[in-house]
């Protein structure tokens, strides 16, 4: 196992994910907020993951979870380690995962292991602990993956602990400029996030073909979310556009199509935008067609090799409305993705693989209120994915104070 991987806010939706793209014999969960990955860093296709937030080198194992150890153990290493850097005022921050304690615990390890590192000379300073994890905008602030920039993530993993060094993090103002910045959005349509986009698709491709995998280390200038790949990409409710925005990205040629021409129109706007923001043209390097579609009726002349999609999410809620009311909300996204199932099955190759989001309802007791047509996928014609590392019914995408959520359905057609 070469790679270790921070997971993001729902880890389960990271691990399935990680297990789509490289297959569950080469995932193993640590705790509930990593996984080590058996892939070479040098192939790993980081910046397409929407559910990883650290891309981390794997250092050690340690036979102890007990703090006091680790922490003799980092500052008997850490001076040599720190002689491998080049000269000058080095960085250091700490990331705890799985470990109960205080931050300010974590604080004390970190200045113990400068005082160690000060004694051969060499100048540190040291992150400040608010969290017993870093976030990736206090690394980024912090210049820790930079030469001079050292972050140690500490994972506990049973009765052992994995150290790890930080190579890289999520690149969030790319996303954040990805999301907001686009020039067509409607807030009535929901705001898919980029990085549930990128789930999204990770989930509908299923495992990357080897021959897809750029190493990155023997070519460094070769941008690895813009390798061309085979396949091309259907979003059938396509919206403003952002599962194309980010299936482009990775390198797929895209299929957009919605029922109504004012979205057609906004995909195309936030495309052109997108592909004005690089030095060659996104629309030079993959290809794209946009139609106006009703998805539960259309036939595209193009035939997909894969869909992701985010269906229609019924009218954004504040709160849960009585029966009466929601039924019909229920029922006429169930209506949508029951039809465009069938219209779809035919289009698709046997073992064509899917993966939607649909509206779930979050009642108060926690539970999900689900689509009732995803008890009949198998009569319909499909099967449902399962993942080894978590079970589907995880694969729910929520904020605490939202009431209509995403569950993804990620599917085979028999
Ligand atoms: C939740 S939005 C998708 C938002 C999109 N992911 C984005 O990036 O903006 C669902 C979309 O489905 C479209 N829609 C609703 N019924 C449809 C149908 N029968 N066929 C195609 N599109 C449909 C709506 O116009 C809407 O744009």
């Amino acid at each position: 196992m070469k790679t270790v991987i921070i997971l993001g806010r729902q880890p389960e939706l990271g691990l399935a994910e990680l297990e789509s793209l490289y297959g569950a014999d080469n995932i193993l969960p640590i705790g509930h907020q990593a996984a080590l990955v058996d892939i070479d860093p040098c192939v790993f296709n980081f910046d397409r993951l929407g559910g990883a937030v650290k891309f981390c080198k794997l250092l050690t194992e340690l036979e102890s979870n007990n703090w006091t150890a680790i922490e003799q153990f980092l500052i008997t290493s850490a001076p040599e380690q720190s002689t491998k850097m080049p000269a000058g005022k080095m960085t250091l921050g700490l990331s705890v995962y799985g470990f109960s304690m205080q931050p300010r615990q974590v604080q004390r390890s970190g200045l113990a292991i400068k005082q160690a590192i000060k004694a051969t000379g060499r100048n540190v300073r040291v992150a400040p602990n608010n969290d017993l994890a870093l976030s990736s905008a206090q690394v980024i602030h912090n210049k820790l993956t930079s030469s001079n920039g050292w972050e140690l993530v500490i994972i506990k993993n049973g009765p052992k602990t994995i150290i790890a060094q930080t190579i890289k993090v999520q690149n969030i103002s790319a996303y954040a400029k990805r999301d907001q910045a686009r020039p067509a959005r409607d807030a009535r349509v929901g705001m898919l996030p980029p990085k549930l986009a990128q789930i999204i698709i990770n989930l509908a491709v299923g495992q990357l073909p080897n021959d897809t995998l750029v190493n990155v280390c023997e070519a460094p200038d070769q941008n690895d979310a813009h390798v061309a790949l085979k396949g091309t990409l259907l979003d059938p409710f396509c919206g403003s556009g952002v599962i194309i925005q980010e299936a482009m990205i990775m390198g797929y040629n895209c299929i957009g199509s919605d029922i109504s021409n004012r979205m057609v129109d906004y995909t195309r706007q936030n495309i052109d935008w997108l592909s004005a923001q690089t030095n060659t043209p996104i629309k030079q390097q993959v290809n794209l067609n946009l139609t106006v579609a009703d998805a539960t009726k259309f036939d595209w002349p193009q035939k997909p090799d894969y869909v992701a999609s985010e269906i229609y999410l019924g009218k954004p809620l504040q709160n849960l409305p009585n029966q009466t009311l929601l039924n019909p909300i229920i029922e006429e996204s169930n209506r949508i993705l029951g039809e465009f199932l069938t219209n779809i099955f035919r289009q698709l190759v046997p073992n064509g693989r899917l993966c939607l989001a649909v509206p779930c309802w979050r009642q108060t007791n926690g539970q999900f209120i689900h689509l009732p047509v995803i008890d009949s996928l198998g009569v319909i014609g499909y099967n449902r994915v399962s993942f080894q590392h978590y079970g589907v019914s995880d694969l729910i995408y929520y904020r605490s104070d939202q009431v209509v959520a995403r569950e993804l359905l990620v599917l085979t057609r028999k």
